[in-house]
């Protein structure tokens, strides 16, 4: 989809023209008040969000309603519903609004979530001008949507055509075509690295594990290494523990925390933050295969601490165990890892907020603060020491599985054993990364969450003591 902002729109150009009108008020763009007012006074505009007005033309004038506060997640909303419903227009004029959120909101809908289907691709929205604005926002916009679908497609890929290494090729092609450096470790190095955690989980599968590293260097002279570890289980299907039948289509989302990772960096890259940041994802399968470790089982992690396997199901934790303690060997001084760790933490928040946990409350906030930033909903949980004690074992350094309380809390002490007095934030995404529900510039699919905080939280990183 393109993406351009004008001073001054021609409307033999477009084939609609869209113009906002916040919740109660009697007000849109000046511009379009002349249109307007006689429709104001017949009451046809008086909308609640999303609502819409249409003016026949051509090209015909959509008014939308917005939210009462018109903040950037109002025109991400209208943006998004004007390309999911509008199939019949190719050509989009947005009067005003903020330019970066409508291309976020645009290009966002404009994915489509069915490139399986044979039937022909339903037509689309593909350009949109937004008239007054500015050209950078809306180029920012636009790279962060794209980044946000090219992770959301991944997510989306069926689990038998995205193995671990065909990611781990993903990676790499996007990493050249953005100038990031990438290095791939094969189940050689691994076992050379002694990631005795990761390759137990992939020991089930017929498909060898592997290990991304991508770097950005956006800041010559900053000793700082922001670096973000996202989960990468290409399939879950829960292994020797195996999961129950109903549903577990899903769990080919459970690589969204990778796919989030390399999406933010992808965006941060070109948006030449001025940052140097790192992204590690730990791709595995995990399968009940011949090999596959079994509960009781313990591993060795490459940082010498040993795990009992309670629960083969608890995997997750596993790969992020040993991608933990590679980051740090790298020279990672920041981590923030993501995740579609718990069930749980679906149970304590919903799909409403992404649960956050970490070691260092000024780091956790000023992570929170680029979350309010970047209007995505987060919520901290808590990390009392008592919580550790869950996770003991009788055998090994600790236990992958702590049971059925605070499993979301009991899987974070265990990430915890891992990065040290390294400052660290841990998300869990479980409940946010697919949605189950249809939003205005969403479908049923991957949401692609968290990128944006991400982002805004590199962007300012330098900048935060
Ligand atoms: N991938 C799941 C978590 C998950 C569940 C993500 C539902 C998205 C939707 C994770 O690997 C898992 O299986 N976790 C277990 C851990 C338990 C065995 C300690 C869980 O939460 O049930
Ligand atoms: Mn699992």
């Amino acid at each position: 989809m393109q993406v351009e902002v004008r001073e001054r729109l021609d409307s033999s150009s477009v084939d609609l023209i869209v113009v906002g009108i916040p919740e109660g008020a009697e007000q849109c763009d000046a511009r379009y008040m002349n249109v307007a007012a006689p429709l104001f006074k017949s009451g046809d505009l008086s909308l609640k969000p999303l609502e819409t007005f249409i003016v026949p033309g051509p090209p015909k004038t959509m008014f939308i309603g917005l939210n009462k506060i018109v903040d950037a997640e109002a025109w991400r909303r209208a943006a998004g519903t004007v390309v999911r419903r509008s199939r019949n227009a190719k050509k989009v004029a947005f009067i005003g609004g903020d330019a970066r959120a409508i291309a976020e909101g645009a290009v966002i809908a404009s994915l489509s979530v069915e490139p399986y289907k044979t039937t022909p691709p339903k037509p689309g929205v593909e350009h949109v001008t937004i008239v007054g604005g500015e050209s950078k926002a809306a180029e920012q916009g636009r790279v962060l949507a794209e980044s946000t679908n090219w992770a959301r497609q991944l997510i989306n890929t069926p689990s038998n055509d995205k193995p671990p290494r065909i990611i781990a090729d993903r990676a790499r092609e996007m990493a050249e075509s953005v100038g990031l450096e990438a290095d791939v470790l094969d189940e050689a190095r691994i076992r050379e690295l002694g990631m005795g955690a990761l390759l137990g989980v992939s020991q089930g599968s017929e498909e060898p594990p592997r290990m991304v590293v991508l770097k950005y260097k956006g800041h010559a002279d900053s000793d700082r290494l922001l670096t973000y570890v996202g989960k990468g289980i290409t399939f879950d299907t829960g292994g020797i523990s195996l999961k129950p039948a109903d549903g577990m289509e899903k769990m080919k989302y459970d690589m969204a925390g990778g796919a989030t990772a390399m999406a933010a960096l992808r965006t941060l890259a070109l948006m030449h933050a001025p940052v140097n940041c790192m992204v590690l994802v730990p791709l595995a399968e995990n399968m009940p295969g011949g090999r596959a470790q079994r509960p009781g089982d313990v591993v060795r992690s490459m940082s010498g601490k040993t795990i009992e396997i309670i629960n083969t199901d608890a995997k997750g934790r596993l790969v992020l165990a040993d991608a933990l303690a590679y980051a740090r060997q790298l020279g990672a001084t920041h981590l923030v890892d993501l995740a579609t760790l718990t069930g749980a933490v679906r149970v304590a928040l919903g799909p409403v907020r992404v649960g956050v946990m970490g070691n260092n409350q000024s780091f956790i906030d000023s992570f929170l603060r680029a979350a309010g930033r970047a209007g995505e909903r987060m919520w901290q949980l808590p990390m009392d020491d008592e919580y550790r004690d869950l996770i003991k074992s009788a055998v090994a350094d600790v236990a992958n599985s702590g049971g059925r309380f605070a499993g979301a809390i009991t899987a974070a002490k265990f990430l915890q054993e891992f990065v040290g007095d390294v400052p660290w934030v841990h998300l869990d995404i479980a409940g946010i990364a697919w949605n189950e529900e249809e939003k205005p510039y969403l479908p049923k699919g991957p949401s692609g969450v968290a990128v944006r905080t991400l982002v805004e939280f590199g962007i300012g990183f330098n900048g935060e003591p």
